[in-house]
């Protein structure tokens, strides 16, 4: 059986993201034999290509084709100003309009305040359930007082790092659920493919 393929998007335009950081430690944690993952921060796509949705830049089509051949999609963003990033929106915008069907995607995103988890599922989740998804779990939050790098490592508060696992957990439990099926009752890009 090929190995089945998870890809993590990070979104935040910081050189130092933390959102990124997560990123790679959610893809740490979910990493075993049967898996494969890739992590693509969208900073590092040719920024002429995003901004005028050049969707035949190779830059672009090879991540068009990244998310294609995912099975499970970790949507990563930092909260800015109670929303999804603008980098995410502009990426998002950029993709066909059923880019996630058939696919379980895991949102998280990193903020400085709780007050404002709320934005990842009145604002991104709909976006992600208009685009095909077949299953979207719970989404996470990771507060920013809830981070520390040390050594370079991220260390992640134990009761923030408690409700991640049990995402990742759901996430895994949902991209092994995929079946030659997984399509039904999801539009994809390509009805014969
Ligand atoms: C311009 C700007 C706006 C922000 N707005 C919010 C906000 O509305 N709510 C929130 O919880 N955090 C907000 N933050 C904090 C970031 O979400 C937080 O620092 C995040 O972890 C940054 O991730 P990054 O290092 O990957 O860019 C804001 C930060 C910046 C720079």
């Amino acid at each position: 059986m090929s190995k089945q393929l998870v890809l993590a998007i990070s979104s935040s335009p910081s050189p130092t993201s933390k959102t990124a950081r997560v990123a790679d430690y959610v893809l740490q944690r979910i990493s075993e034999p049967t898996l494969m993952t890739r992590h693509i921060r969208l900073r590092d796509m040719d920024p002429e290509a995003l901004i005028s949705a050049k969707s035949s830049h190779v830059s672009v089509a090879r991540t068009v084709t990244a998310i294609e051949q995912a099975d499970g999609v970790v949507i990563t963003t930092p909260i800015f100003k109670a929303s999804y990033s603008g980098l995410l929106k502009i990426f998002l915008d950029l993709l066909p309009q059923f880019a996630l069907a058939g696919k379980a995607v895991l949102p998280v995103a990193t903020g400085g305040s709780v007050a404002h988890l709320l934005a990842l599922d009145y604002s991104l989740r709909p976006v992600l359930q208009s685009m095909g998804a077949r299953h979207i779990v719970q989404s996470l939050f990771v507060p920013e007082s809830e981070m520390q790098v040390v050594d370079e490592q991220l260390r992640i508060g134990e009761q923030t790092d408690a409700m991640l696992n049990e995402a990742i957990h759901h996430f895994k439990c949902s991209v092994g659920a995929t079946t030659e099926d997984r399509f039904l009752g999801h539009p994809r890009p390509v009805r014969n493919a």
